[in-house]
């Protein structure tokens, strides 16, 4: 019922020449018809290359990040609006990254999630706890904070337009992927927050999902695919992944 969907999340990586070859070997690599779902966030400066590359494939351009703002004096951001005219389908708002290093706040997210979904831009809206709050057993804790902030300011009917990833920041880029076991636990605790709503809404798990650790995670009921970062740099591995979800 709920269709997988896997997503890379290139972060600050690429460059045009690389990106080409592995927006190519994408595209050569996914052909057809998949029950799988796929889509790839550049940076903000490469979107028109992924447009120009992926629009009207089976691969969707998606961003990394959206200013909460419609227009004006804010230099360096890019509104949701623009992002449309880039073809962008997904946009990830808030991003453990940017919670991190940008202070990125829960209403700050909430509100980029709101203008996402202005522009017709599906919001994959990441939370997740650090290994701080998880070693004090606080994850579900943190996880239902985030959640909540977003569901009081957009309502529980805004998430029939979104996609929920969790991402233990613990298992960011460290190799140290979350059991499917313990993903699972929160995937299912993250529905349960969405009550009746939940049952359609897809929840991806992020950090460390690689070829080899894709299909176990996606056994458990509440997976429906990956928010995947550094894998996604590599067109076999991802693809590897996306088959897994399938
Ligand atoms: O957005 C993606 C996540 O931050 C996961 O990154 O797959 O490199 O651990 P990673």
């Amino acid at each position: 019922m709920r269709r997988p969907l896997i997503v890379g999340n290139w972060k600050m990586n690429g460059s045009r020449s690389r990106n080409a070859e592995l927006l190519g070997a994408l595209l050569s690599r996914w052909q057809g018809v998949h029950q799988a779902e796929v889509g790839v966030c550049s940076p903000s400066v490469y979107l028109q290359q992924l447009a120009d590359c992926l629009t009207g494939s089976n691969i969707w351009v998606g961003a990394q990040d959206v200013s909460p703002h419609d227009s004006g004096a804010y230099t360096g951001e890019v509104s949701a609006a623009m992002l449309a005219e880039m073809d962008c389908h997904y946009v990830i708002v808030g991003h453990s990254e940017r919670r991190e290093y940008h202070g990125e706040t829960d209403a700050l997210v909430a509100q980029k999630f709101a203008a996402a979904q202005k522009a017709d831009i599906v919001p994959i809206l990441c939370v997740g706890e650090t290994l701080a709050q998880r070693d004090a057993g606080d994850a579900l804790v943190v996880i239902g904070e985030q959640l909540k902030v977003v569901i009081e300011a957009c309502g529980r009917d805004a998430f029939s337009q979104a996609v929920i990833a969790y991402e233990p920041v613990w298992a960011i880029g460290t190799g140290r992927t979350a059991t499917p076991k313990q993903a699972q636990e929160v995937h299912a605790f993250i529905r349960d927050q969405l009550g009746e709503q939940g049952l359609g809404v897809r929840i991806l798990y992020g950090g460390s999902v690689k070829g080899a650790n894709a299909a176990d995670l996606f056994a458990e009921t509440d997976i429906d695919g990956a928010l995947v970062g550094g894998a996604s740099l590599k067109a076999e591995e991802f693809i590897e992944i996306c088959r897994a979800a399938e």
